[in-house]
């Protein structure tokens, strides 16, 4: 390890607490140190290049060291490095900006609230929603309905929205007003013998059923990923979004899409949304707005609720320091001027997103794997037991594990959720990133085969 790193790993476990980590262990093992991004590549302390396939953490759409992005990052820091957006000012680059959103989101969608997080921006959309049920006249609706494995975040107010047990489990109690109904997950919560469309209604019908033992006098939103993207890259089958939209329009309940994830191209358009042609009332964006160069978010929102804002008077007590920050705000508009001109939305649609199904269709007949998904650059292996039955291995996430370090082992990186073992790789991607996966991919899934033989039972 070259000698400018050499002590990083162990003053990294002295003073640096990690996200979502077992820190016992990690302080133990000592974290693995990323010095380097160029492209679709990151290298570590040790000088091993690695292919990427996760973006980062869903993020680095456009790849990394783009000098572009730095440019402007340093043009706008030297003009105006930082003014905030409260007390009735504002600046170009958080003005182009939302301009530039309301361009690209769905047509409903034309005004943007910013944030620095896509937590932060959920929260900002639960308050919004529930002022915006307030300005109407029915404060008593205030239950946000979500999904059992969605993420939308780790502050208290998100990580509530959101339904996952083990986040649930440090901010007890979990703030009122959430509840949170299945799944439209077919490998995992299939009955036997359902099909994907039959479990699609199943869990359309999980939110009716959901609204109607809340009372729909009490329920304000229903939020939802187009693609549960942390929950283990979940697609939905064809028909839950259209019945999630029926849903949602018989109640007069206000849709909340959480595009964290799915944002800025990742499905072949510019929103999931699009994708889905669903027509939520806001949608939360984070992450690929400026392809995790900075970090920025916000929420789209709805003119529906922006008309509710316009006719009061009053303040809407709400905002972050860093709300519309001048540099972030520089760095996302030529993060999206990038996707557009090299085409990169086109390509997840004609040429990455087919290519990235492709390629995982070449591991569907291998033994531990149980199914491989995809919609456009995000993708799925389930790892499994018994293919035909789908059952798991025992103690979930052990087997992913084992896998995701061979992946890392043989320069690639997918994460592990349990054991599904996911990707969500730069737009950027050409041909050879593609044969370069699929060469660590046969390797890694038959060493962790070789590694679990005896608990495989078809
Ligand atoms: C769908 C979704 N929403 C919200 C978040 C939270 O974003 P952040 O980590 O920027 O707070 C994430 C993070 O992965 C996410 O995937």
């Amino acid at each position: 390890m070259p000698q400018q790193y050499s002590q990083l790993k162990e003053l990294d476990a002295q003073h640096h607490l990690h996200p979502f980590t077992d820190h016992k262990s990690l302080r133990a093992d000592g974290a693995r140190v990323i010095v380097r991004g160029e492209g679709p590549y990151i290298w570590d302390s040790e000088g091993k290049r690695i292919l990427d396939g996760m973006s980062g953490l869903w993020t680095a759409s456009v790849g990394y060291g783009r000098e572009e992005l730095a440019d402007a990052a340093h043009a706008q820091m030297m003009e105006l490095a930082f003014y905030n957006t409260f007390f009735r000012t504002t600046h170009p680059a958080a003005v182009r900006l939302a301009r530039r959103l309301a361009e690209i989101a769905p047509e409903n969608l034309n005004n943007v609230f910013y944030g620095s997080s896509g937590s932060e921006s959920n929260d900002t959309a639960i308050r919004l929603i529930r002022h915006y049920w307030v300005l109407k006249g029915q404060p008593k609706r205030r239950i946000i309905i979500s999904r059992k494995t969605a993420y939308h975040g780790s502050t208290i107010a998100a990580g509530s929205m959101g339904g996952m047990s083990h986040v649930h489990q440090h901010s007890y109690p979990v703030y009122e007003g959430f509840r949170h109904v299945m799944d439209p997950y077919w490998f995992g919560e299939a009955l036997p013998g359902e099909t994907p469309e039959q479990l699609g209604l199943r869990a359309a019908r999980a939110l009716e059923e959901e609204i109607l033992r809340c009372g729909p006098e009490n329920v304000a939103a229903f939020a939802g990923e187009p693609v549960q993207g942390a929950g283990g890259v979940k697609i939905a089958p064809e028909n839950y979004w259209p019945e999630i939209q029926k849903i949602v329009d018989k109640y007069d309940i206000l849709f909340l899409a959480d595009e964290v994830i799915t944002g800025f191209g990742r499905l072949g358009t510019w929103f999931g949304s699009q994708y889905y042609g669903i027509k939520p009332d806001l949608i939360t964006f984070a992450k690929a707005a400026t392809s995790g160069y900075i970090p920025l978010s916000g929420v789209l929102v709805g003119d529906n609720i922006v008309d509710a804002l316009m006719a009061e008077d009053d303040d809407f007590n709400h905002g972050y320091t860093f709300s519309g920050h001048p540099v972030a705000c520089a760095v996302a508009l030529k993060n999206l001027e990038i996707m557009e001109r090299e085409n990169l939305i086109t390509r997840v649609k004609t040429e990455t997103g087919p290519a990235l199904a492709k390629l995982l269709a070449k591991f569907k007949d291998h033994p531990i794997v149980g199914e491989v998904r995809s919609v456009g650059m995000l993708g799925a292996i389930e790892l499994c037991a018994n293919k035909k039955t789908r059952q798991r291995f025992e103690k979930p996430g052990r087997v992913g594990l084992i896998c995701r370090n061979h992946f890392f082992n043989n320069g690639f990186i997918m994460r592990a959720v349990f054991d599904t073992m996911v990707c969500a790789p730069p737009l950027i991607w050409t041909q050879e990133h593609f044969d370069e996966a699929e060469a660590v991919i046969k390797t890694s899934l038959d060493a962790t085969y070789e590694a679990i033989k005896s608990e495989v039972t078809a």
